[in-house]
């Protein structure tokens, strides 16, 4: 579980969050929503470290994050996965070595240990076959996939994915949220993902909170999201167009 609480983040005068206190549960796929320039990357760079927060605790299971030291910091990054927009796999390397990297830079197994990691966090997002390749030899959808056996190689307690579907077509992103979806369950990891797929929100929202410029506007679960009463969210989730053409549809039924 993370916690967030009064998290305040400005650059120079400006105040890109404001005042953000959200619980990130175990086990769940915790999203993160709204339009684009809201605050969603800065959010999560905050909460992976990557840049300090203004003001505010972020406690990583108790442990809060803006008060530790750069060595506790290290430590801590040993239990998260990453998955950032695009994929940024290193393209001089293959699949397997892209997967392999994180073992072989942090962690104290054994060459032979790091292959039977690598290989079978290869087969779980079903590449098994597929390490000899490079970047550019493989579709964005197998990419993403490598990005999250790479992600998940160090066996992370926190997972955390910036548009994890951005440039996917439709049945590709389903097959993308239902692999973070099912590995979140299947290692109880904390797992927060920055989107603003409708598609995601409905299909894997389990904990929704949006953001609208840097405040926390809304939060439910993809169940709460046709009854919201909220206007800015309700503004955000309807100016998706199948939503229009869906409620078009609807009323011209009625
Ligand atoms: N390093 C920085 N210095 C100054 N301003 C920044 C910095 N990083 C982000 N911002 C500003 O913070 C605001 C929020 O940006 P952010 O990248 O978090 O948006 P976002 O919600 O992730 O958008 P998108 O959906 O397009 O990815 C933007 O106005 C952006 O210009
Ligand atoms: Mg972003």
């Amino acid at each position: 579980m993370i916690e967030v609480k009064n998290l305040y983040k400005s650059f120079d005068e400006r105040e890109v969050l404001k005042d953000i206190s959200i619980v990130f549960e175990a086990g769940k796929t915790n999203l993160i929503i709204g339009r684009s320039g809201s605050g969603k990357t800065v959010l999560l760079k905050n909460l992976v470290g990557l840049m300090r927060p203004t003001s505010g605790q972020i406690l990583y299971d108790g442990r809060d994050l803006t008060k530790m030291r750069a060595t506790e910091v290290k430590e801590l990054r040993q239990e998260v996965g990453m998955i950032f927009q695009g994929s940024a796999l290193f393209d001089s390397m293959t699949v397997f070595e892209n997967v392999n990297f994180p073992l072989m830079m942090f962690s104290k197994m054994s060459k032979t240990e790091q292959t039977k990691r690598t290989q079978f966090c290869l087969e779980r997002v079903n590449l098994g076959d597929s390490g000899h390749l490079y970047p550019s030899e493989i579709s964005g959808g197998m990419m993403k996939r490598s990005a999250i056996a790479r992600a998940i190689s160090l066996n992370p307690k926190y997972l955390f994915c910036d548009e994890p579907n951005s440039g996917l077509d439709p049945q590709t992103s389903l097959v993308i949220d239902e692999l973070i979806s099912d590995i979140t369950k299947e290692y109880n990891i904390t797992t927060v993902i920055n989107t603003h797929d409708m598609n995601s929100v409905m299909g894997i929202g389990e904990r929704i909170s949006f953001i609208k410029e840097g405040v926390l506007g809304w939060q439910g679960t993809n169940k709460d999201v046709m009854s919201s009463t909220n206007e800015d969210f309700n503004d955000f989730v309807f100016a998706s167009d199948l939503f229009k053409k869906v409620k078009a549809v609807e009323e011209s039924e009625n």
